[in-house]
């Protein structure tokens, strides 16, 4: 059969027989949000790369955790901002218990307890150097960092966090995190780990955002642990790893640059796969609408309905909280 008898456009002709036949629906349960949490009182501290973004103090936080809740959003994500004089060499803040994300989770976990807490596993937003490591030597050292992970892991744990989202790619990270966890009782902690995370020149508002930028404006180089952006069987790999190492869910990040690879996870792997919209391609989008070249909203809806259309479970965007009130 064909034209005139097959007609494509049928099935185009009104709204209603559109959203009959999606193929993809975008839901505000398929969002999650990542959130800056600051020390302080009341505070809202706009992050000047990311538009519409703010570094929160713990109340403020609450106050966000509950409006996703009320949204339909089922989990959000916390990163720790601090201040420099507060970093050192060791990262040593990431393994306090009262640190400022534990203290988020606990104050979260108390007031909105509907919904899900995650917590980034890495050094970055505590050290001095701005890596997720442990430097030696000037390089990041895997097994040093693999346990100082395991100990912020339990930290985090401990402090009631449902989900440990290691963001660092060290080897053998995920089955010492699990391990650790099993041992202390924490047989219900997911992880979430990003199993391909390239060396995205696309994280730079994050690192504004987490105050890890560089003082001379240069932008950190993590390529000898984060992924080479020209391999996509490395990817594959990495993913067989992590999910033989126990992971429960599994991230790709960057999301837009990384879809065909986002593609072929959700094939390879029976793991759900996350995307992770992040910072740099939400500014993109951001900017781009508020000087006019294009239409924001409907952009960000069509970025995020790709991630579907891949394959992905969920998505962490920082457009989550809006995006689930335009749905
Ligand atoms: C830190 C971490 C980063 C992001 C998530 N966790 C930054 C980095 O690795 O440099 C990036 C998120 C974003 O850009 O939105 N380990």
């Amino acid at each position: 059969m064909t034209f005139p008898l097959v007609r494509m456009r049928r099935l185009r002709t009104s709204n209603w027989v559109r959203e009959l036949i999606a193929e993809t629906k975008l839901h505000p349960s398929d969002l999650i949000l990542p959130m800056f949490i600051c020390d302080g009182k009341g505070v809202e501290d706009p992050v000047a790369t990311m538009p519409g973004i703010s570094r929160l103090s713990i109340d403020k936080a609450v106050g966000t955790a509950k409006r996703c809740h009320d949204a339909g959003i089922k989990l959000v994500s916390l990163f720790a901002s601090i201040d420099n004089s507060l970093k050192d060499e060791k990262g040593s803040l990431a393994f306090d218990e009262n640190n400022i994300v534990c203290r988020a989770i606990r104050e979260i976990k108390k007031q909105v307890p509907g919904i899900g807490v995650m917590a980034d596993v890495a050094l970055d937003p505590y050290t001095t150097h701005g890596h997720d490591g442990i430097v030696i030597n000037g390089k990041v050292d895997n097994d040093e960092t693999v346990e100082a992970l395991t100990n912020q892991s339990l930290t985090l744990a401990r402090a009631g966090c449902d989900v440990v989202a290691p963001s660092d790619m060290m080897d053998g990270r995920v089955v010492m995190i699990r391990e650790a966890l099993e041992s202390e009782g924490f047989q219900d902690t997911i992880i979430m780990s990003y199993a391909a995370k390239y060396a995205s020149s696309f994280y730079g508002p994050f690192r504004d955002a987490v105050k890890s930028k560089r003082s001379d404006g240069s932008y950190l180089d993590k390529r000898t642990y984060l992924m080479d952006i020209r391999n996509s069987i490395e990817a594959i790999r990495e993913i067989e790893l992590d999910e033989s190492e126990s992971a429960d869910m599994l991230i790709i990040k960057p999301g837009m640059p990384c879809l065909d690879i986002i593609a072929q996870a959700t094939q390879s792997s029976t793991l759900p796969i996350v995307a992770y919209q992040v910072s740099g391609e939400y500014a993109m989008l951001k900017f781009a609408g508020l000087a006019g070249a294009m239409d924001y909203e409907s952009c960000m809806l069509e970025s995020l309905i790709a991630f579907k259309r891949a394959g992905c479970r969920a998505i962490l965007s920082y457009a989550s909280l809006e995006v689930a009130g335009l749905l």
